[in-house]
């Protein structure tokens, strides 16, 4: 697994990081299998994983600490959300510091460390990114409860915004076949020394053909999200069905590539609920996206 540096961070994470949240962090999902993952990322050379509270309405962030715990975790780059939580049945947003104070100290308890390594705002707005929130959340990386600091957004103002504050150290960001015009921004981002994190990288599945029936529940999940809320990218994704049925490179592997060779990236973060997804995903470490697959996104990115 290569490693690539994280922005001006000081961190070196692996290029491809392990999202511990959506069904893997899902009740249905056992477990014992959500932890068989973590071990065999673990296995494979992955550093950096992803979580939030609020991720898997509240249940992703503790089954990790639990997946994490016994294993060697001071060379993993631990990335969690705040700004965020789940509460009384919804995710309820509060970027004030008091609740970021809290939400730490909480994130801290459930994974079990004693600094954090890196924790990305969960969506905030631009207006909020103000000189005196950011020297806030100074105040409390001084207090040592984390060490890293960043936005996750999908909106690039609010990735603008960020790029402005010295003290903003990485972005994660929704970064896929789906989204050129995210090209811009990353290099904007890591022109402006941040690290740049892509999230979604495998555009959540929506370039693969879509079995329609006998679905097991795990794939009715993801389905029925996608249907609530990501249709314009359903529809999107079949445009790039040629990254799949390839000998060469799976699809996976090609929307990787892809995202990998976008400049400033450091690393994609997939989400997986399967040990083979996971192998084949790990084997986009290092993989150049073949030239005439290369155009072909080109052409397909063209007609958007
Ligand atoms: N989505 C967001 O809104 C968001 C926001 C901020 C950050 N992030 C971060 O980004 C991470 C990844 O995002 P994501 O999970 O939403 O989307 P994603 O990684 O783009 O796609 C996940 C989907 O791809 C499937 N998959 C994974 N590996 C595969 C393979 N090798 N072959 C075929 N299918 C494969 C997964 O199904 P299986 O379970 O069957 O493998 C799942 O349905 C999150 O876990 C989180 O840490 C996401």
């Amino acid at each position: 697994m290569l490693t690539r540096p994280l922005g001006r961070t000081g961190l070196k994470v692996s290029e491809i990081g392990f999202g511990a949240a959506s069904f893997w962090g899902h009740p249905a999902f056992s477990e014992a299998e959500a932890h068989r993952l973590v071990h065999r990322a673990l296995d494979l050379g992955l550093t950096l994983f992803d979580t939030g509270p609020a991720y898997s309405r509240g249940r992703a962030e503790g089954r990790l600490g639990r997946a994490l715990a016994g294993r060697e975790a001071s060379s993993l780059v631990i990335a969690t959300k705040a700004g965020t939580r789940f509460e009384g049945g919804r995710v309820r947003r509060d970027m004030s510091l008091s609740a970021i104070e809290a939400s730490l100290e909480e994130s801290l308890r459930r994974l079990g460390l004693d600094v954090l390594p890196l924790v990305h705002l969960h969506g905030p707005a631009a207006e909020e990114l103000t000189p005196d929130f950011v020297g806030g959340l100074e105040r409390l990386r001084r207090r040592g409860l984390f060490q890293s600091l960043g936005v996750n957004s999908f909106n690039p103002e609010v990735i603008d915004a960020a790029l402005a504050h010295p003290q903003i150290d990485t972005v994660m960001v929704d970064i896929n076949v789906l989204r050129p015009a995210r090209v811009g921004l990353a290099a904007r981002a890591a022109a402006a020394g941040k690290g740049v994190l892509a999230g979604m990288p495998l555009a959540m599945g929506h370039t693969a053909p879509r079995a329609w029936r006998n679905l097991g529940f795990r794939d009715a999940w993801y389905l029925a999200r996608a249907l609530k809320n990501h249709r314009a990218d359903m529809a999107a994704g079949r445009r790039f069905r040629f990254l799949h049925g390839r000998a060469d490179i799976t699809g996976a592997q090609a929307a990787l590539a892809w995202t990998l060779g976008v400049p400033g990236v450091s690393a994609a973060i997939v989400g997986t609920t399967r040990v083979g997804h996971l192998e084949d995903c790990v084997a986009a470490s290092g993989l150049a996206l073949p030239s005439d697959l290369a155009a072909r996104i080109a052409a397909a990115q063209a007609q958007d």
